[in-house]
């Protein structure tokens, strides 16, 4: 999609569509002003619909117009943005979306969003959150229908009103772009089936995408991976025909202060069986998310590689199946860490920890991270706890937690704090090892969590579990149903604040 800027009264842009946010101002005596539109000539347009009360300014209520006079564009689009007083940059997002999904599905190939005027944050913010969002509601998770046409939006044009900061308002646009295409990025890998994209595959991605983007990479196959006594990582890998791949991401821009180093941790399971301790056959299928987090990991360094924050960033993506075979581990062996700790392993399902117990080892140890983040699709008791809303956060640190809760609020990105109080770590206590690989179902997203801790000693850390919403089982209105990137906006934000709050 191309994205372009028009600085130019709204009313007066040719174009396909025209989507203009309507806003509600709340003046309930004056139904047809009480919705902030760009210009006069649009408030005439959408006079009669307002007054009949079909048009409200509710969020993402819509309605399309044909040819309205005084207005040079073939449709316009409103859509609901709510109350004005709470109106953010990602209410904006949705609406972009939404407008990204409504044309497409209409075959209309271009359309120009309005910037909405009067409200109270800075139009660059504006800017980035359409653009990010019709980005991601441009996206598709339909790769291998035969009959997939060419659906993609062909350009989206940015209208800003006459006065505005063309220089500012153009790299917001670029910005918006690297973002949104970057979180696609991420879901395009998510899509991709277990068959189609093993850890071997994955790490050609990985690879792809570092060279074009000049990121450094390095993969460590099964032989290192063993050689380093990653032996936590390599009994989840063992017990597949498909060799394990640990990709190593390193971003480290001139200029940049030596300290901090952040490392991003992802889980990569292409495909989780559940290993002996096999799933179900019902909704399996599913399990091909299981990469998701290593995904979002590879996403936002492609991001970062992009808009070039000064502050170093290593990313660890562990890759692997969990398969069960003849080789499989089984429950009741013990494992050695990369670490030296000894685990238990009471459910081969409990595999994720296992790899970013020794992921974040490597981080820690061989990277020299000073700061630690995981992302994973680590327990089905983080869905039971949080559904598919809010995605777990914990953290070892209260500063990491506010740095880590302000950047998700900017990216529009729901998570909800869970505890790691010491007391959860007697459940996961061993009469052989050290520590179990598995709690049992009580406080499951916590002992999963519990046990990631034990592997990043005194580094301030942040787990996010996403289990519940790397995968968007029902479509919304601006977002197709399928892979979500979920935690990619957050993280880009994450790593940014270090540049201007090290
Ligand atoms: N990948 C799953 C977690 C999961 C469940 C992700 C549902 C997405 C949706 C993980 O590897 C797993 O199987 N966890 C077990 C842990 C248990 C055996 C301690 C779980 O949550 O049941
Ligand atoms: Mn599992
Ligand atoms: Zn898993």
């Amino acid at each position: 999609m191309k994205v372009d800027l028009i600085i130019r009264h709204a009313a007066d842009v040719d174009t396909e569509c025209l989507v203009i946010p309507a806003i509600d101002k709340g003046e309930k005596d004056k139904p047809a002003g009480s919705v902030l539109t760009a210009e006069k000539a649009l408030q005439d347009a959408a006079k009669d619909l307002f007054a009949s009360g079909e048009l409200t300014g509710k969020p993402l209520e819509f309605a399309l117009l044909y040819r309205p006079a005084g207005v040079k564009a073939r449709r316009v689009l409103l859509v609901g943005g709510g109350k004005e007083a709470k109106f953010t940059p990602n209410d904006l997002r949705k609406i972009a979306g939404l407008a990204a999904r409504q044309l497409k599905a209409k075959n209309i190939r271009e359309l120009a969003i309005a910037l909405p005027s009067g409200v109270h944050f800075h139009p660059d913010n504006a800017v980035r959150a359409a653009v990010i969002g019709a980005v991601i509601g441009d996206f598709d998770p339909d790769t291998y229908k035969s009959d997939r046409k060419d659906q993609r939006l062909n350009s989206l044009t940015i209208v800003a009103p006459p006065g505005s900061d063309e220089k500012l308002l153009h790299s917001a646009i670029e910005e918006g772009r690297i973002i949104g295409e970057s979180q696609n990025f991420a879901r395009e890998l998510v899509n991709e089936p277990g068959n189609r994209l093993t850890p071997t595959i994955l790490a050609e991605r990985a690879r792809k995408m570092a060279a074009e983007n000049g990121l450094d990479c390095e993969v460590l196959g099964a032989d290192q991976i063993k050689a380093l006594k990653m032996g936590a990582f390599w009994s989840v890998a063992q017990g597949s025909d498909e060799p394990p791949a640990c990709i190593i991401l390193k971003y480290s821009p001139a200029g940049a202060p030596a300290q901090p180093i952040l490392g991003l941790v992802g889980k990569a399971i292409t495909f989780d069986t559940g290993g002996i301790s096999i799933k179900p056959a019902d909704g399996m299928e599913k399990m091909k998310y299981d990469m998701a987090g290593g995904a979002a990991m590879l996403g936002t360094m492609r991001a970062i590689a992009q808009l070039k924050p000064k502050v170093k960033v290593n990313a660890v993506i562990c890759a692997s199946e969990n398969m069960p075979s003849g080789k499989a581990q089984k429950p009741g062996d013990v494992q050695i860490a990369m670490s030296g700790k000894s685990i238990e392993i009471i459910n081969t399902d409990a595999e994720g920890r296992l790899v970013l117990a020794d992921g974040l080892t490597y981080a820690r140890t061989k990277l020299g991270c000073t700061h630690l983040v995981d992302a994973a699709t680590l327990t089905g008791a983080c869905v039971v706890a949080l559904g598919m809303v809010n995605a777990g956060i914990f953290a070892n640190d209260d500063s990491m937690y506010e740095r880590f809760q302000k950047a998700s609020h900017q990216g529009g990105e729901k998570l909800w704090r869970l505890p790691l109080d010491d007391e959860y770590r007697d459940i996961i206590k061993s009469n052989i090892a050290d520590i179990m690989n598995s709690g049992g179902r009580y406080g499951g997203a916590v002992t999963a969590a519990m046990f990631l801790k034990e592997f990043v000693e005194d580094k301030p850390w942040i787990h996010l579990d996403i289990a519940g919403t790397a995968w968007i089982d029902d479509a919304k209105p601006f977002i197709a149903k399928g892979p979500s990137g979920v935690a990619v906006r957050s993280l880009i934000e994450f790593v940014r604040s270090f540049e201007t709050h090290p």
